[in-house]
């Protein structure tokens, strides 16, 4: 694949390969949202500049929780179709279907077994969920999930030479898996020798936990939002600008933000600042007396002008889905070279016989 410019490398003048950077997304909902916007996918594009990227929709840790076949497929396809009309470019940046690379269930396996009972037991997603849920209708999947991702992450680990980095951009709510996944890479390293680098999380300030319109203590979330708490990326322009006008506020007027007093519009203020590149203080000054009304609507034109584009473009890609296919089947071939090699070595470092050729 065609190596970006990187203007990270330390020597310049020397021909080091850029950094990689893998990241992950669920196919579970009908559209992203706001919140996987600002906290994820937007890193996505700009980091393909300087990386060599590997983004992945992970089909394998949607069905940890019970999905529709026909549903799961069409989500899978409207998932892809929206990292490209996002801007991912599949000429430089990898994007694949976890399901389609069988390395990384392999990989999993192994990490599981170096994994232990309790430590699974106290990732605090996982916990959330499954309390929700209760015991007989948590799967296993779930218990593993982040066992999963560690394997999704560390069969991108590039060789390890001297100072390549593998870079993760998530969200706040990913920091623990992606602790995780750095304990395991340790623990495989140990026991079998140097074999990967330890990835590090990549979790945009400001933009990390965006929070449900309605319940701003609450992160916005595609299982646990009501549809007016959540604003997706393919929504209509109408019910998008409403939910925007309705989401919860305080009784006072001000444009401030206050995390603890001010919860509500401190979640709008990020919004804003995050889509527009203005400073919160900024948007404090321009808002200073004008009421909630004026900043809201404002807010609501930022959102519509991101988004609009993106559906589009998106409803275009669906349009066409043999070419969808045949880029998700491209990826696949390529990410498959990097997992294949990584397998080899785990194979042969863990003691499994070779099978010859
Ligand atoms: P998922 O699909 O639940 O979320 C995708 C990304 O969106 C971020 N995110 C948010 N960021 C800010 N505010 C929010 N309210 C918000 N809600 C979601 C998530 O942090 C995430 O980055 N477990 C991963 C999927 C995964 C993965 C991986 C990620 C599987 N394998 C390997 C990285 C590397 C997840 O949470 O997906």
């Amino acid at each position: 694949m065609p190596e970006a410019p990187n203007p990270e490398a330390s020597d310049a003048g020397t021909t080091a390969a850029p950094p990689r950077v893998f990241s992950g997304i669920q196919p579970t909902a009908d559209s992203f949202h706001l919140g996987n916007y600002l906290g994820a996918l937007r890193q996505w594009v700009a980091m393909q500049d300087t990386h060599e990227a590997f983004y992945c929709v992970v089909d394998l840790h949607a069905i940890t929780v019970e999905q529709d076949p026909a549903q799961l497929r069409r989500r899978t396809k409207v998932a892809a179709a929206q990292l490209f009309a996002m801007g991912v470019d599949p000429a430089r940046a990898t994007v694949f279907v976890q399901s389609h690379v069988p390395e990384h269930a392999e990989l999993a396996w192994i990490l599981g077994c170096l994994t232990g009972f309790g430590e699974a037991g106290r990732m605090t997603q996982f916990k959330d969920k499954s309390s929700k849920q209760g015991t007989s209708g948590t799967s296993v999947g779930l218990f593993t999930y982040p066992i999963l991702q560690a394997a999704d992450i560390l069969l991108y680990t590039p060789e390890p030479v001297a100072g390549r980095p593998l870079r993760v951009p998530v969200g706040e709510d990913q920091r623990q898996h992606l602790e995780l996944t750095r304990t395991l890479a340790q623990r495989f390293n140990h026991r079998f020798g140097e074999t990967f680098v330890l990835p590090d999380a990549h979790i945009p300030e400001g933009a990390a936990k965006i929070t449900d319109l309605q319940e701003p203590a609450a992160k916005m979330s595609k299982s646990a939002s009501s549809p007016q708490g959540i604003i997706d990326v393919l929504e209509e322009p109408g019910p998008m600008r409403k939910k925007i006008m309705r989401a919860v506020t305080d009784t006072g007027t001000e444009v401030v933000y206050d995390e603890e007093k001010k919860a509500g519009v401190t979640n709008l203020l990020r919004i804003y600042s995050a889509l527009e590149g203005t400073s919160i203080p900024d948007l404090e000054a321009r808002y200073k007396g004008s009421g909630y009304g004026q900043f809201k609507k404002d807010l609501a034109q930022v959102v519509l002008d991101t988004f609009t584009p993106i559906r589009e473009r998106t409803l275009k890609l669906l349009d066409d889905e043999e070419h969808l296919e045949r880029l998700l089947a491209q990826g696949a071939g390529r990410a498959s070279e990097v997992a294949v090699r990584t397998m080899e070595t785990v194979r042969e470092r863990v003691g499994f016989v070779g099978r010859g050729r």
